[in-house]
């Protein structure tokens, strides 16, 4: 379906932030970003594609955690094709989060609708976080518990905008959590969104205020998902 900017932001009624519009999401997001290549699939059993050591990891897990899963794994592994010619399975590593073959660090996130994967090398980029929600699943009570005061104050009771930041935080932390170890607060961030881009503050206790600030954040707005990427150069990349 071609990108119709103008009849989203018609039914959307109001500036929604995010400039880069399309319904749906696209299925290859954010494809302007450097070094980054990302893959957006519809969730569906895809549990037969799966790689064996992959499919032992949802064995007794229930039919959606299955579908998501399998999703997931397939995006992934159709970034692998695409980059490097072969499929490579992603496993599971420390916490929940997957485990890369060596050389390539990735990303990979279930909505309602959509499983969103990222893919990069080592060699250009040191992290990157993917994340997809789906519209409509935040509710004005939820937000004090996902926002500081000052993004509260920035959405405006704007649900869709809030939504952005949640996306935004959630990509964040898949993106430093594996380099930085622990956990990372959502009150221990403060982003900023500038109509397709963000940029975050760190302000919790850690001494992470360098790496999240080296961050870089990209959103997208689809008729029925948010979805946002973040990249973390490489160590020693110009930032
Ligand atoms: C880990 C977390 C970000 C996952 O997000 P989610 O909305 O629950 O689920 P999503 O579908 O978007 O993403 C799930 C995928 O995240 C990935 N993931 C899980 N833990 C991860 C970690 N520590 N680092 C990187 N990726 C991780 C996995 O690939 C998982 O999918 P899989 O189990 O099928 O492999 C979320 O559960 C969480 O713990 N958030 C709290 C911390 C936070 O967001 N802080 C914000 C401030 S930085």
């Amino acid at each position: 379906m071609p990108v119709d900017v103008r009849a989203f932001t018609c039914k959307a009624g109001r500036d929604l932030w995010v400039i880069d519009v399309a319904m749906p999401l696209p299925q290859r997001p954010f494809s302007s970003v450097a070094h980054v290549a990302t893959e957006c699939i519809a969730i569906a059993d895809r549990t037969a594609e799966l790689f064996a050591d992959e499919s032992a990891l949802i064995e007794r897990a229930a039919v959606k955690r299955r579908e998501q899963f399998s999703s997931g794994r397939v995006a992934a592994h159709r970034l692998f094709a695409r980059l490097s010619g072969e499929p490579l399975p992603v496993l599971r590593g420390e916490g929940r989060a997957p485990r890369w073959p060596a050389g390539w660090i990735g990303s990979i996130s279930h909505g309602a609708q959509y499983a969103l994967a990222a893919l990069a090398s080592l060699a250009h980029v040191g992290g990157v976080g993917v994340d997809v929600e789906a519209r409509g699943r935040l509710t004005a009570k939820m937000l004090r518990l996902i926002m500081t005061p000052g993004e509260v104050a920035r959405a405006n009771g704007d649900l869709d905008r809030a939504l952005v930041v949640f996306s935004a935080k959630e990509s964040l932390y898949k993106a430093l959590q594996p380099r930085v170890g622990g956990f990372i607060g959502f009150h221990d961030v403060e982003v900023d969104v500038d109509h397709s881009e963000f940029r975050a503050r760190y302000r919790g206790q850690r001494d992470l205020s360098a790496a999240v600030a080296a961050c870089r954040g990209y959103a997208l707005c689809g008729d029925d998902a948010v979805a946002t990427l973040v990249v973390l150069p490489a160590e020693g990349a110009p930032l």
